[in-house]
């Protein structure tokens, strides 16, 4: 007699959010958040662990192939994982979303920052071996601005979870003076003027050593600054030492130059008409005022289709390209390029290194090789990795 086949069930069991699953952390994302793969081969992103690390994994969001997941418990846990010294720290919608690697020593938060850049530099350029990350001097207590967010009746910054406002009664990373203008600032709470416009969540206070809680003003953007005074200064004197390097002195394009952080070092190396660019009309201002010679200062969206031919005059001359762009990188730096055929030398500081990886390769079709990678660690407790990087041609 005929027997009907038995029908294996071709579809997979349905995830939602709140599903369950064991794992193993294989890795860390470019946000520093755990790669956790389902045993169906889904992948999970999980703030709060770390590579090696076994446990229970609930699924909060769904995005295609990938995901979000929290960890409910560990089975396995990493040597080198601390009890976080910051009360606010955590990954409940309630604590604070500023430090998600506070969680690790502060050896392996760096360990693992240079195996980032191992594996970016893999592609690259794989004979190049990059220093040694440079720690910061201060584990704690070393940033020099922060922005604040606040509606009016609390002050804190954004949650680990949500958007909404993680209130905090101090903060380890600021330094002593932040620190201080915090309290005074918590003090005038409630404050009907730090209620935010109906179109806006919160209202932002940017906090900086340079200045006292009287000074602070809701919602206005101060010009950048590098957030951490210690390693900024690193960052100028290896800039010095890289410029002293060239053979000749330099003319110079600098992108994204913001109130002369760097300029003012590439004058006092010698290098001669320096054309500094800036979207921020404060920060060109500033750096304006104070008359450094050889120093034209221009204010200009250099992401900007077409912004490339503005600058073509300064481009043509330039020896030497400096550029620190925000996480977006240039990624128009083909036309940049282009315009230049006389530079010599690139200097590229990032603080994204996806972003620079893309614009080096750029670099390197244009017969620019990478010669010099330096990590450097401006905020501990946070995956941010912010590379100095060399190419001559
Ligand atoms: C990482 S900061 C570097 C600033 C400066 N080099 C320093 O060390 O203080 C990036 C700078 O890029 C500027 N910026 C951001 N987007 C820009 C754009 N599209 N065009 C030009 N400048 C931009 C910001 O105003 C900021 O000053």
């Amino acid at each position: 007699m005929f027997k009907r086949p038995i029908r294996k069930s071709a579809k997979r069991d349905v995830i939602r959010p709140g599903h369950r699953f064991e794992g193993e952390v294989r890795d860390l994302n470019s946000d520093g958040q755990a790669v956790v793969a389902h045993p169906d081969g889904r992948v999970f992103f999980v703030p709060g662990a770390w590579r090696g690390e076994k446990g229970l994994f609930e699924v909060t969001q769904l995005k295609g192939r990938m995901g979000f997941a929290r960890l409910v418990s560990l089975t396995e846990e990493s040597p080198r994982r601390r009890s976080p010294p910051c009360p606010h720290n955590g990954f409940a919608t309630d604590n604070c979303g500023g430090c998600p690697w506070m969680f690790m020593e502060y050896a392996e938060q760096l360990r693992s920052k240079e195996l980032q850049l191992q594996k970016m530099l893999q592609a690259l350029n794989p004979e190049l071996t990059p220093g040694t990350i440079w720690a910061s001097p201060e584990e704690f207590a070393y940033r020099n601005r922060a922005q604040l967010k606040t509606d009016g009746r609390r002050l804190g910054y954004v949650a680990s979870n949500s958007r909404e406002i993680a209130e905090i009664s101090d903060c380890l990373v600021l330094n002593t003076k932040n620190q201080q203008t915090l309290k005074d600032l918590k003090a005038r709470l409630p404050n009907p003027e730090w209620k935010p416009s109906r179109a806006k969540h919160w209202s932002t206070l940017d906090l900086d050593d340079d200045i006292i809680a009287a000074d602070v003003t809701a919602n206005q953007r101060r010009p950048f600054r590098q957030g951490n005074s210690a390693q900024n200064q690193r960052m100028r004197d290896w800039l010095a030492s890289k410029v002293a390097d060239l053979e000749t002195p330099a003319s110079v394009v600098e992108l994204f130059a913001g109130s002369g952080n760097f300029t003012d070092i590439l004058v006092a190396s010698g290098c001669k008409n320096i054309c500094a660019v800036d979207s921020f009309r404060p920060a060109i201002e500033r750096l304006q005022s104070r008359s450094l010679p050889g120093v034209t200062g221009l204010c200009s969206d250099l992401g900007r289709p077409g912004s490339a031919a503005d600058l073509e005059t300064a481009l043509s001359a330039a020896t030497l390209l400096l550029l620190d762009p925000p996480r977006e990188g240039l990624k128009n730096i083909d036309d940049y390029l282009k315009l230049a055929p006389r530079l010599q030398t690139i200097i590229y500081i990032s603080c994204d290194l996806a972003t620079l990886a893309r614009d080096l390769n750029v670099a390197i079709k244009h017969r620019f090789q990478l010669r010099e990678v330096q990590p450097l660690d401006l905020f501990p407790q946070t995956p941010h990795i912010e590379a100095l990087t060399v190419l001559t041609r």
